[in-house]
C-alpha cells in the first residue's frame, strides 16, 4: 500500500528581530497590550530576503532533512499571499533558486490557510500516483502588506518560510503503516470582507483610476469569533471522520495568530494546552509560513517520535480553514 509522508521539514526566518517596544516608537502601543492581546513579544522583518529567498532557505532546509536532492522533486507549491511578482509564482523563482529542474511549480492563495491548503493538493497528487515527491512551502512577507502607521494590524505580523518534503512511499518500505491520513478544508466566501488586501495594480485605464498601494485590513474581532469557532469545530470534524481519539493526539499545530485563540481552542476541546506548541511569542502571525516554521521546530527539537499522531490546523482570510491528522 502507498502511503504519503512528510519526510523532511525546514524553516527560515530573516535575522532581524523588532520588538513590541521597537513598534511602541513607530505606532501608539506598548509591550504590555501586544502581550496581553496576542501574547506576541517579537517578530522577524526581512531586510535583503524576498518571499522566493525565505521560501528557497527552507526548502533547502527541508531537502536537507529529507536526505533528497533538489533535481528529485517532482512538485513545487508555494502557499503565499505575498509574492514579489503577479508572475512569475514564488513556487517557479524557488525552482530556479534551489535547482528543482524537473519539478512543476506554481503558488496557491488560501492565506494563512495556505500551507494546508498545498499539503492537500501535494496530497491528492501524490494519493493518485501522479507525482512521488513533492515539495510544500509557506512563505509570507507581511511586513510588506501591512500599513505601518495602522496599529491595530501592524504589530501581529511578521516575516518567514517553513516547507515540508512529501513522498509517496510503500508502505513497507516506510515501516509505518499511515503518514498523511485525512484532511478537511473549508472556504467561505461570504466572510470575505474581514481580513483582505487589496491588489495593488487595482488601476483601470480606461476610467483613468491609478494603480494604489493596498494595505491589510481586517476586522479583528470577527475574525477572532470565526476561528474560535470554526478550528475547533473542523478538528472535532476531522478526528471523528477519521475515527480517532483526540486524547490520542501528541500534538496540535494550530496556525500562530493569537495566544489568545489557541487558548480558547484547546479549552473548547477540553484538552490540556500543553498539547498545543506555540512559538507565536517570537514571530507574530506569519502567515501561511506559521504551521510548518512550527511543525520545523518540532521536528529539529526532537519532540516528535515516529508513530506520534499530529493535528495541523490553519484559518484566515477567504475565509478559509482547514485541519489534517498524520501520523509522523
Ligand atoms: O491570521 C490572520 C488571522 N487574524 C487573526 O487571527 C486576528 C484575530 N483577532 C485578534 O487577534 C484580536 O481581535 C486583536 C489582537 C487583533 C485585537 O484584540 P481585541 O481584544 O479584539 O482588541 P480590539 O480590536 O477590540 O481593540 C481594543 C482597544 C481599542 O481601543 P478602544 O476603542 O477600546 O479605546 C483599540 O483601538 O485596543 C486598541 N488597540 C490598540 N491599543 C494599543 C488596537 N490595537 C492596539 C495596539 N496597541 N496595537
Amino acid at each position: 500500500m502507498w502511503i504519503t509522508k512528510i519526510a523532511g521539514t525546514g524553516s527560515c526566518v530573516p535575522e532581524k528581530i523588532i520588538t513590541n517596544n521597537d513598534l511602541s516608537e513607530i505606532v501608539d502601543t506598548s509591550d504590555e497590550w501586544i502581550r496581553s492581546r496576542t501574547g506576541i513579544g517579537e517578530r522577524r522583518i526581512t531586510e535583503e530576503l524576498t518571499t522566493a529567498g525565505l521560501a528557497a532557505k527552507a526548502a533547502q532546509n527541508a531537502l536537507l532533512d529529507a536526505d533528497m536532492k533538489a533535481e528529485d522533486l517532482e512538485l513545487i507549491l508555494v502557499a503565499t499571499s505575498s509574492p514579489e511578482h503577479f508572475f512569475p509564482s514564488v513556487a517557479c523563482e524557488v525552482q530556479g533558486m534551489i535547482g528543482g529542474k524537473n519539478a512543476i511549480a506554481y503558488d496557491l492563495s488560501a492565506a494563512c490557510s495556505g500551507f494546508l491548503f498545498a499539503l492537500n493538493t501535494a496530497y491528492a497528487f501524490l494519493k493518485s500516483g501522479s507525482y512521488k515527491n513533492a515539495l510544500v512551502i509557506g512563505a509570507d512577507v507581511m511586513s510588506k502588506m501591512v500599513n505601518w502607521k495602522d496599529r491595530s494590524t501592524c504589530v501581529l505580523f511578521g516575516d518567514g518560510a517553513g516547507a515540508a518534503v512529501i513522498r509517496a512511499e510503500m508502505a513497507e518500505d516506510a515501516g509505518m503503516p499511515e503518514g498523511i491520513r485525512h484532511f478537511i478544508m473549508g472556504s467561505d466566501g461570504s466572510g470575505a470582507g474581514v481580513l483582505t488586501c487589496t491588489a495593488r495594480s487595482n488601476g483601470n485605464f480606461l476610467l483613468g483610476k491609478e494603480s494604489q498601494m493596498g494595505y491589510l485590513s481586517m476586522n479583528g474581532q470577527e475574525v477572532f469569533k470565526f476561528a474560535v469557532k470554526k478550528v475547533p469545530e473542523c478538528i472535532s470534524q476531522l478526528l471523528s471522520e477519521a475515527d480517532e481519539k483526540k486524547e490520542e493526539i501528541s500534538y496540535f499545530l494550530l496556525h500562530q495568530a493569537n495566544y489568545r485563540i489557541i487558548e480558547s481552542v484547546a479549552k473548547r476541546l477540553k484538552l490540556p494546552l500543553e498539547r498545543f506548541p506555540m512559538n507565536i511569542e517570537h514571530y507574530g502571525n506569519t502567515s501561511g509560513a506559521s504551521i510548518p516554521i512550527l511543525l520545523d521546530e518540532l521536528n529539529r527539537s526532537g519532540l516528535l517520535s515516529r508513530g506520534d499522531k499530529l493535528v495541523l490546523s490553519g484559518f484566515g482570510a477567504g475565509l478559509t480553514w482547514g485541519a489534517v491528522l498524520l501520523t509522523w
